[in-house]
């Protein structure tokens, strides 16, 4: 079937009180808008046309690079005439879907639905039947229960408004009669708008069928026109990668606690504890154990790993055996390789850790490279910083830094050195010496602690 898909977002979006266009909002990490076009290009082949008003620069820019037909209404007429600014860009042997940039948890399947009575050169009608259908287009049927109309809430008797079944807005239709309906609408109602609804009556008189699809899933046709409606719809989506994530073998503590903002790939036996925040692509080996209040961005972590509490961890590559946290901070491009340890307040960043090797107390390090089976005691800074330029530590294999140790950068200390704990290192450590800097000890014999005066 030669699909378009027409998606509306030109509306201003007031009640959400904000100067982002409202379909730029973010749902689960990215824009609602891009949710739709998700869905739209699951219809392989489809061309894809956005009706944008409000904001049209930034969302424009906000797709760079892209296949979609951007529209614009400069005036916001009405979704009928939304639709219209489109149709003179789509042949009349095409099938049109009509979709919302605000509405993101609309599931393919259902366009489907539609699409199969458009088929059969019938009008896809999405429908659903609420308690509350306050606000929403109701759906008109004659007695033998055929659809014959769409009566917007502002333009319905009291009989009218007590119909339960809504217009959700979703449409399919054969765009050549699409066309000549649509030229045919006005703006006599309550809003002086061009209804896209009234498409459905003008069908109706020709003799067009128009077939409902009834909805059971109330998530999939809601919208966002306000901050409180966009909470409850992220906690719907979290809801259903919860469910998805579980499904495909990831435990999780509590699936109301987990917030995925992108995508994550899991291996077998994955635990993931309450108020994990993972963001962007995350890719989690087998039997990783995530703690509570872990935040993940864009990290690949490999098989056996333990992540204990409270860790955040972004762009980094964590092999396979690793011991992280609890309170540790891992920043992008870090590589900690296999079966080392990142301990309590150590923060790591733009570094190389090389196997076996470990970081557990209170740490800096950063622009640095660490071979393997180092220890680097509690409290070692690089001092990677010279108030201009950033420079580079380089450690070699089986190190031992002691505690409370500087490597003023650059600075290289070779394989097998030690450091003296205390140290302020501003020259190259050689292979396996004791390399120290410390002020000489010693002791005041005799020596007397001050007394307080008796007032
Ligand atoms: C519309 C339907 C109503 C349905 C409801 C479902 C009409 C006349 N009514 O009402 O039957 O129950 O959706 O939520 O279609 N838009 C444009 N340009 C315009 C006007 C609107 O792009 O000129 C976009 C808006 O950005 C929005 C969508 O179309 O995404 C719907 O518009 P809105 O004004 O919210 O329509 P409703 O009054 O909710
Ligand atoms: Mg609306």
């Amino acid at each position: 079937m030669n699909l378009s898909i027409i998606i509306l977002a030109a509306g201003q979006g007031t009640r959400m009180r904000s100067d982002l266009p409202k379909v730029l909002h973010p749902l689960g990490g990215r824009p609602l808008l891009d949710h739709v076009i998700e869905t739209a290009r699951g219809f392989a082949g489809a061309d894809i046309h956005v009706v944008i008003g409000h904001g049209a620069e930034q969302v424009c820019a906000a797709y760079p690079d892209t296949d979609i037909h951007w529209v614009i209404q400069n005036k916001q007429l009405g979704t009928g005439h939304a639709v219209a600014q489109v149709l003179p860009d789509v042949a009349d042997d095409r099938t049109v879907i009509v979709m919302y940039g605000d509405v993101p948890l609309i599931r393919h399947a259902t366009l489907d639905a539609l699409l199969a009575n458009a088929a059969r050169g019938e009008i896809g009608l999405l429908t659903a039947e609420l308690d509350q259908p306050a606000g929403y287009g109701r759906i008109v049927r004659d007695h033998a229960g055929h659809i014959t109309g769409i009566i917007e809430e502002k333009d319905a008797s009291d009989v009218q408004r007590r119909i339960r079944e809504i217009n959700t807005g979703f449409m399919a239709a054969p765009a050549g009669r699409l066309r000549g309906w649509v030229a045919a609408l006005d703006n006599d109602n309550a809003q002086g708008e061009f209804y896209l609804t009234d498409v459905i009556a003008l069908a109706a008189g020709d003799g067009v069928i128009v077939s409902a699809v009834t909805t059971q899933d109330p998530h999939e046709i809601l919208g966002v026109n306000d901050r409180l409606q966009l909470a409850e719809l992220e906690r719907c989506f979290q809801r259903q990668q919860a469910e998805a994530c579980m499904q495909a073998g990831v435990t999780l503590i509590d699936p109301a606690r987990f917030d995925l903002r992108g995508t994550l790939q899991a291996g077998q036996d994955v635990v993931i504890d309450v108020n994990a925040v993972l963001e962007g692509e995350v890719v989690l080996g087998d039997r990783v154990s995530i703690g509570p209040n872990v935040v993940l961005r864009d990290t690949r972590i490999g098989d056996d790993v333990t992540v204990l509490a409270n860790c955040v961890i972004e762009e980094a590559a964590v092999g396979s055996g690793v011991r992280i946290g609890p309170f540790a901070r891992i920043r992008p491009e870090t590589r900690l390789a296999d079966h080392t340890h990142v301990g309590n307040f150590v923060e790591i960043k733009k570094s190389d850790v090389g196997q076996g090797s470990k970081i557990n107390h209170l740490s800096y390090i950063g622009d640095t490279s660490i071979g393997r089976s180092v220890n680097i005691g509690a409290g070692t800074i690089t001092c990677n910083y010279d108030g201009a330029n950033k420079h580079r530590t380089v450690i070699g294999n089986e190190v031992f830094i002691g505690s409370d140790t500087q490597l003023v950068a650059p600075v290289e200390v070779k394989d097998g050195a030690t450091i003296g704990a205390g140290s302020t290192i501003t020259r190259d450590a050689p292979a396996g010496e004791l390399t120290l800097s410390r002020a000489p000890q010693e002791t005041r014999k005799g020596w007397q602690r001050p007394v307080k005066k008796k007032s």
